[in-house]
């Protein structure tokens, strides 16, 4: 017998499908204790949670039977995905049940905020009828910045068209023909902060999301922007924007998401212009009944048909042919990390090519390590794994090219190249592996380096002049960082050169400014793996 455990309110529909099948016994038990909890997950094979369960490194350990962990949702924050997977349990979640709700809030808290109707109605019921207070503005004509173009953002771009709006976006994984098919015209984030009448925020909580709307970035938006802010808590500074909107900087703001929530105490609540809504974007009928029965086909299609379906993360993979693909698996992934940090514009090409010994192989889970490190930083974490990155390329109007070359580089026995198209040109990087598993940068776009790749490197595009090594060493360790190697590469004598700098630590905002301000540096960068 298969055992379910669901420990958080679910729709009966899904709960039911479960049901049916015979070798499935369900318990939906949702008003545990975490003890409680950690005192019967040893009996289950199944855990299906929303957002209130924490299943975390006690749960996991306690769930000796475990085989799926499944979110009713898109947001897997409240499980510990890597720990998951180093038991070999498959953490799925139900990306799209959701998405046109969580899309219609953001609408609705547009439409609020133009019309004032949250602060009317408290007016009203406060036996006022204040009909100058409230005049409002109307969305036709404005522009609608979507920071953000994937499902949500998709749905409210054309919900904005809908209202006659011009849309604009910003992803920096779209390509502009997508975008232009969406309807979308496709912008830099500078330019969507300066021209947007409406703001509204669709992307991950990542490192580069984290604090996105904050007192500076306000400065270089209009007077009467309203800001809306329906994905994760975290991406707007709460304090920045209360402070915006009570001075007048900004006309207004409407948030469903906070840093802390339940965030009754967020300096947001005191600002009457800001709107605010309680975490509701996924709550809607339509949408919790959609969750419960993805995530029940999911498991069922487990269970019945040995099919993993929207699997965030990838149980180990144990076989012969793993053990040499492996650090080529990881090169792959470098790889595609490194060019998504060193090339510019929109994407809509990745092209990899395999030379050498390495094309005897299944080559598949290397261009798909390659696409997952390009397109990780991107997206919300651990959303991207071996299984879903394609679809996730694809989704974005990202083509994929993969050719194989029997010949030999003339330089390696084994060469992995990838390179991406964006509308300002292409950009390349190759790698190599030394021997069995020795991994080597061996190109970096036009110029050929020799480098390891490291945790933190300093890339630095200089003019090939006598004396630049030495002032970026002197400026490094006038700041405690320390060298572990360096690497140059030009393309002619004085011409352009490359300098690769592997670090022990990373480079402060500070100091990469400082960096670039040397006379010869014509570009820098810090790259992290
Ligand atoms: P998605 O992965 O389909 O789309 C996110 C998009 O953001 C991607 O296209 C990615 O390229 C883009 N992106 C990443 N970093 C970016 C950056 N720095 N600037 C601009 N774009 C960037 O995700 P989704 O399903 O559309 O969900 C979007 C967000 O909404 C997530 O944070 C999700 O957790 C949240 N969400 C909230 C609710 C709610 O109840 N309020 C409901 C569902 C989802
Ligand atoms: C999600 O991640 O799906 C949303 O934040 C909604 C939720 O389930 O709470």
């Amino acid at each position: 017998m298969i055992k379910v455990l669901i420990s958080d309110k679910m729709s009966k529909t899904g709960i039911d499908m479960l049901k049916k099948n015979k070798k499935i016994e369900v318990d939906v038990k949702t008003d545990m204790s975490p003890d409680e909890l950690l005192g019967c997950i040893g009996e289950y094979d199944v855990l299906l949670v929303r957002s209130k369960t924490k299943a975390k490194k006690d749960v996991i350990d306690a769930g000796k039977k475990l085989k799926i962990i499944g979110r009713a949702g898109t947001g897997v924050d409240n499980i510990d995905i890597p720990y998951a997977s180093k038991k070999g349990i498959i953490v799925m979640n139900t990306p799209w049940g959701n998405t046109v709700s969580a899309a219609e809030h953001a609408i609705g808290l547009m439409m609020s905020l133009s019309r004032n109707i949250p602060q009317a109605h408290m007016s009203i019921k406060n036996k006022k009828w204040d009909k100058k207070k409230f005049m409002g503005t109307e969305v036709r004509d404005k522009v609608l910045g979507v920071i953000g173009l994937g499902r949500i953002g998709g749905e409210v771009a054309k919900r904005g068209i809908g209202l006659v709006m011009k849309v604009i976006g910003y992803d920096p994984i779209m390509s502009k023909e997508r975008a232009r098919e969406m309807g979308v015209e496709l912008v830099t984030l500078e330019k969507l902060f300066s021209q947007s009448d409406y703001i509204t925020i669709h992307v991950p909580m990542t490192k580069e999301t984290k604090y996105l709307i904050n007192k500076n970035t306000i400065a270089k938006m209009k007077e009467t922007v309203r800001i809306i802010n329906c994905a994760r808590g975290g991406i707007v500074n709460e304090k920045d924007l209360a402070e915006a909107v009570k001075t007048g900087r900004i006309a207004g703001a409407a948030l469903d998401v906070y840093e802390n929530e339940p965030a009754l105490d967020s300096p947001v609540m005191d600002v009457d212009n800001i709107v605010v809504t309680p975490h509701l974007g996924a709550s809607t009928r339509e949408a919790q009944e959609n969750v419960a029965v993805d995530l029940a086909k999911q498991v069922l299609a487990y269970f019945e048909k040995g099919m993993v379906i929207n699997a965030v993360n990838m149980p180990a993979v144990d076989n012969e042919q793993m053990k040499i693909l492996r650090p080529y698996i990881e090169l792959s992934e470098k790889l595609g990390m490194l060019l998504t940090q060193i090339r510019e514009g929109s994407v809509s090409k990745i092209s990899i090519r395999y030379f050498g010994d390495i094309i005897k192989y299944n080559i598949t889970p290397l261009t798909l390590s390659v696409l997952k490190g390009f397109l990780e930083p991107v997206l919300e974490k651990d959303s991207v794994n071996l299984i879903n990155v394609s679809l996730i390329a694809a989704d974005r109007g990202i083509k994929v090219e993969e050719s194989k070359t029997s010949g030999l580089d003339k330089d390696y026995a084994n060469l992995i190249e990838v390179s991406v198209e964006s509308g300002k040109g292409t950009d390349r990087i190759a790698g190599t592996l030394f021997g069995s598993k020795d991994a080597r940068i061996v190109r970096i776009k036009e110029y050929k380096v020799d480098v390891v790749p490291g945790k933190y490197m300093l890339l630095c595009y200089n003019r090939d002049k006598a004396g630049v090594i030495g002032k970026l060493g002197t400026m490094l360790g006038e700041n405690k960082i320390n060298i572990a190697s360096m690497q140059t590469g030009r393309s002619k004598a004085g011409g352009t050169a490359i300098t690769v700098i592997n670090i022990d630590s990373s480079v402060s905002q500070g100091l990469m400014k400082k960096i670039k301000s040397i006379e010869e540096i014509i570009d820098a960068r810090m790259l992290k793996l």
